[in-house]
């Protein structure tokens, strides 16, 4: 469904967080990840009518051309959208190369370029860059970072800001010796479970965005039937996730929420305020027994505690899939 100009949908009243480079990223984005691939054009076209103007979608979701297609048929002119699209990890040796195709997808402007996740993989043989084992001498993502530099300052604007996603402070720390830009966000599994304190706050003094994936936990999760959260969602009259995402922006964080039913779009648009103490009291839940945990179950092998075939230690990160 397209949108004349004149019938333009009205943007909701979300607030924008400024980036190190000045660009404005907006609080609340759709997830493009995992919806049904088919109506996926329709889902995010609903969407942009419901008040959104933030889509997060990524190489890997094999989508960026539908995507691509909903904005230009949206009615919106572009600078009043924001889009978050990622590198493959299956990319890394030809930053430029994916860059432009995503490009061209995405109608010839990227307002946040990330690397997908550090781990780069060859093309070829399917090993990961960093595995010492196979060999091989490609990039590692201190140098998949290095290229991705180079074609942001080459894009002549067209990327308007370039960054991560599923870095740790350990592999930041390294990233950070060697890099020229700053990366503007990191995009990183967050929310009342997972809520990353520590690496946010280290993000937030080297002017880094910190934006949350997978912020209700994914389908069937845990945080929905909360005792804490659903009181406090109670005494706002709101829902478990109107809660979640007033207790990210609280904090600075951006959240990048996944909906296909049109009411929880809506619903996760409409922003709540809660007390400093109720955000403080959202911010120590995980310390109850058996509750910090990661819920996004993405690429990751249970029985030897890896993510993308990388072990926790490697990636840095504290906690794994299950409880710490
Ligand atoms: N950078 C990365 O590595 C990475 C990894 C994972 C995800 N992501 C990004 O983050 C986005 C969101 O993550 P996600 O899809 O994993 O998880 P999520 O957004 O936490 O959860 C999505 C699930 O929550 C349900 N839901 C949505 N709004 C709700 C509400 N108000 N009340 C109750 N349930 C609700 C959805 O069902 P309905 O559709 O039926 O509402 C869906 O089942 C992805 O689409 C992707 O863009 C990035």
């Amino acid at each position: 469904m397209s949108h004349p100009t004149s019938e333009a949908p009205k943007a909701a009243p979300v607030p924008y967080f400024t980036l190190n480079n000045g660009v404005k990223m907006p609080a609340v984005l759709m997830g493009c990840w995992q919806g049904d691939f088919e109506g996926e054009g329709k889902n995010l076209d609903l969407a942009i009518s419901n008040g959104y103007r933030g889509l997060d979608t990524a190489t890997q979701y094999k989508n960026e051309a539908i995507v691509g297609q909903v904005i230009a048929e949206s009615g919106l002119s572009r600078d009043q959208l924001f889009v978050t699209t990622k590198l493959a990890n299956s990319e890394h040796h030809d930053v430029a190369g994916a860059l432009s195709r995503s490009l061209e997808k995405l109608g010839g402007q990227i307002d946040l370029y990330l690397m997908h996740w550090p781990q780069g993989v060859d093309q070829s043989t399917g090993a990961l860059f960093s595995d010492q084992s196979s060999g091989n001498e490609l990039p590692d993502y201190v140098r998949t970072w290095k290229e991705m530099e180079k074609a942001y300052k080459a894009s002549n604007g067209k990327v308007r800001a370039i960054g991560v996603s599923n870095f740790s402070i350990k592999t930041f720390t390294e990233l950070l010796k060697h890099a020229e830009v700053v990366p503007a966000v990191n995009q990183i599994e967050g929310h009342p479970y997972l809520p990353e304190a520590e690496l946010v706050q280290w993000s937030n003094e080297r002017k880094i965005h910190t934006s949350l994936y997978s912020p209700l936990g994914q389908s069937n999760s845990p945080l929905l039937k909360d005792d804490l959260l659903n009181s406090i969602a109670a005494s706002h009259n709101a829902t478990v996730a109107q809660v979640i995402f007033a207790w990210a922006i609280a904090n600075g964080l951006s959240v990048n929420p996944r909906s296909t039913n049109p009411e929880r779009q809506v619903q996760n648009i409409t922003l709540i305020t809660l007390t400093d103490e109720e955000v403080k009291r959202i911010d120590t839940l995980h310390k109850e027994d058996g509750k910090h945990t990661r819920l996004c179950n993405v690429a990751w092998s249970k029985e030897n505690s890896t993510a993308g075939g990388w072990t926790l230690q490697q990636l840095g990160w504290d906690i794994g899939f299950e409880t710490a």
